[in-house]
């Protein structure tokens, strides 16, 4: 074990913890413990602990306060029917963080130290794991933890692990959503850090994300920063439209954009029962267009906090349109219900994508 286990003195009571339990929203609550590693230069990774959730002590020169070397990663535990814990496709989130590392210039975390850092927390935090519909959303994140002002990749890192109890990302719960398709704030220029789950690019999202909620809307929709006109993802979330052919389309990975475990899972599955699933560069004028024809039936976000979530409502400068009858198509709900089934284990994984908890 590369973590020493120092239990919290105090955790929360049982009766408390079941309180907050009954509707636990998303993002608000978090559990009693978390996983904290260092890196120096001269020491490599060091000092694991899965101790007490507590405030980080930071000098103000601290280089992440100043110049955001940040990444980040969110993925689930689930309790399955028969009582199991579950992560889904951890590997794949480890192997992110690990690229994410690499693009901002941050020592590399190894996979497995990824792996077994999520697995104590989620192994000490067990009680937290919602029954029913709930998740355990796991959020590791890196940061640049050295006192130094210069410019230049710091040579200190903390590495954490903290979790929440959660119920679904959308006050609206499972309803179709609004997006806003934004024309002044791009989100990633080509050989910047669209790929790489970094705060920045998160930081850089948020006027554009609250200019969507000004405008009634769920989500922002971010189109591509050359021409403005390619629809690329969601602030937190990937794209997908579903054709009359029966066909699915989604934006290429080109750098740009996040390579979303669940956009992966959803193609493979989609490709499995016999779908055509393309990754081809879609403009925000054709997507108008075909909603209004017909052509695109369905529309729909999906990621890690949101799984899959129909768009029934598209909102611009100076207009709208509806995708369909805005409800939830047929094959947007075939495919979440297939997918949830397998993180909850009620249908078969087929693909190996589950990994228990021993
Ligand atoms: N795109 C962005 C910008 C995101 O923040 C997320 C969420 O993590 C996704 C896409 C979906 O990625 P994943 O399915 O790996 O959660
Ligand atoms: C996730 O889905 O894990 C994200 O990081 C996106 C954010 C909207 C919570």
């Amino acid at each position: 074990m590369t973590f020493a286990v120092i239990p919290h003195s105090s955790p929360m009571s049982p009766d408390q913890r079941a309180a907050l339990l009954e509707n636990p929203g998303f993002g608000r609550i978090f559990t009693d413990h978390m996983v904290t590693l260092k890196w120096t230069a001269d020491l490599g990774w060091h000092d694991g602990k899965v101790a007490a959730r507590a405030p980080f002590q930071l000098d103000p020169a601290c280089a992440v306060l100043h110049y955001s070397q940040e990444i980040f990663e969110g993925m689930k535990a689930y309790r399955t029917q028969d009582g199991q814990i579950t992560l889904f496709r951890p590997e794949e989130n480890a192997r992110r963080f690990a690229e994410s590392a690499d693009r901002m210039a941050m020592p590399r975390l190894p996979e497995n130290l990824f792996l077994e850092a999520v697995e104590a927390l989620v192994q000490i935090d067990r009680d937290w794991i919602p029954d029913g519909e709930g998740s355990l959303y796991l959020r590791p994140f890196m940061f640049a933890s050295e006192a130094f002002l210069g410019v230049r990749p710091a040579a200190e890192y903390i590495f954490c692990v903290i979790a929440c109890p959660v119920g679904a990302y959308f006050k609206g719960g499972a309803k179709p959503v609004t997006v806003w398709v934004s024309d002044s704030y791009t989100r990633a220029a080509s050989g910047g850090t669209g790929a790489a789950k970094c705060g920045g690019n998160y930081a850089a999202s948020l006027i554009a994300q609250a200019e969507a909620s000004r405008h009634g809307c769920d989500q922002v929709v971010f189109l591509d920063a050359a021409e403005h006109r390619w629809i690329e993802e969601l602030g937190g979330m990937n794209i997908f439209f579903v054709m009359d052919d029966g066909s699915l389309l989604t934006p290429p990975l080109g750098g740009t954009i996040l390579p979303g475990i669940t956009r992966n899972s959803i193609i493979a599955l989609a490709r499995q029962a016999g779908l055509t699933v393309v990754e081809q560069p879609y403009s925000f004028e054709s997507w108008r267009a075909d909603a209004a024809s017909g052509r695109v039936r369905e529309t729909f976000a999906c990621g890690t906090a949101a799984v899959v979530a129909a768009i029934g409502e598209v909102r611009f400068e100076g207009g709208s349109f509806q995708i369909a009858d805005a409800g939830t198509g047929p094959v947007t709900s075939r495919l979440r219900d297939e997918l949830v089934g397998i993180q909850r284990g009620t249908v078969p994984d087929q693909a190996g994508w589950l990994h228990r908890l021993r």
